[in-house]
């Protein structure tokens, strides 16, 4: 990624706001603050589209997209939640974005620090509008970071220096962000995570599965690689899921749970709703990506 704010990142959160157009059995987390990031234009034809047209008459591509993230976010949301019922308190968002955790689940959240982490360009463009913002904000406590620039080796005593306690357990969140990065970058990213975790630390993270995203993908994820390279954040990263147990254990990670988006929203959705979310046969695919993104949850001895 080059000097300049993701603009996946503001996709991301307009699709979680837009979350509230689905009807109630298909809603899984509550985005609020989505819009803001979005260029203002944008988020009033999106506002408008929710309001006057009933969520089934969306788009299929945009329902589809954003059914998948109320799964995705939930997904993590849930993980944060039990990682602070039984007693952790602090959570890191590695490549944060515009993800608001740290306001959206702030009740969940009292007591514990949240520490945001990303690149300067996004960091500084998230700041600057929640700055400029009337609406309470989250506690987070934000570092600046280049994963590719900067070297990761620095980034515990970086943290340390925030206020960051590496003797207590850490919930680390790295969500939609291991695809843009290079393999030496992740490499160093997860030395790093595995440095500043101590025991009962998770490291919760989304991956795509490298066959069908790196190798001859369906024309539906080469477009939507196509799409993301455009704009200047290619996908470089992804994980054969049969290789990323033992892959972590070389890093010594436990994976505890690796959900694919399908089954996730099986678990979570009516199974009308969950259906939008299935994995399609290629031909049939409008938006293959989101079957191929998996979640994975590892836990830190
Ligand atoms: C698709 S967005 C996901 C944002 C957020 N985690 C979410 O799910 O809403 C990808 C994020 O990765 C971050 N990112 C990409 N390359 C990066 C790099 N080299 N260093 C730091 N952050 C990077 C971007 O700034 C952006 O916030």
């Amino acid at each position: 990624m080059k000097d300049r704010a993701s603009q996946t990142a503001a996709m991301v959160a307009a699709a979680r706001a837009l979350g509230a157009q689905l009807p109630p059995q298909a809603q899984l987390a509550a985005d609020p603050d989505g819009f803001r990031f979005v260029h203002p234009t944008i988020a009033a034809a999106l506002r408008e589209r929710g309001a006057f047209t009933a969520a089934l008459r969306l788009p299929g591509p945009l329902r589809r997209w954003i059914v998948y993230m109320q799964v995705r976010t939930r997904v993590i949301d849930d993980a944060l939640r039990e990682f602070v019922a039984a007693g952790g308190r602090q959570v890191l968002l590695l490549g944060a974005g515009y993800d608001c955790r740290a306001h959206r689940l702030a009740e969940h959240l009292e007591g514990a620090a949240v520490f945001e982490v990303d690149h300067p360009a996004t960091q500084r463009r998230k700041r600057k509008i929640l700055d400029s913002s009337t609406q309470p904000r989250g506690a987070a406590r934000y570092l600046p970071w280049d994963f590719e620039r900067q070297p990761m080796a620095d980034l515990p005593a970086a943290l340390a220096a925030a206020g960051h306690k590496a003797s207590e357990p850490t919930l680390v969140v790295w969500e939609g962000v291991t695809m843009y990065l290079t393999k030496d970058a992740i490499e160093a990213t997860v030395a790093a995570v595995r440095v500043l975790g101590s025991a009962g630390s998770r490291l919760v993270f989304t991956y795509f599965d490298r066959a069908h995203v790196l190798g001859q993908a369906p024309w539906p994820s080469r477009l939507a690689r196509a799409a993301v390279a455009q704009v200047g954040e290619p996908w470089r990263w992804g994980w054969a899921p049969a290789e990323l147990p033992g892959w972590l254990a070389e890093r010594r990670l436990e994976l505890v749970s690796d959900t694919s988006m399908p089954q996730a929203a099986a678990r979570l959705l009516p199974a009308r709703w969950a259906r939008e979310v299935r994995e399609r046969a290629p031909w049939r695919a409008r938006l293959a990506a989101i079957g191929y993104e998996r979640i994975a949850v590892t836990g830190m001895g």
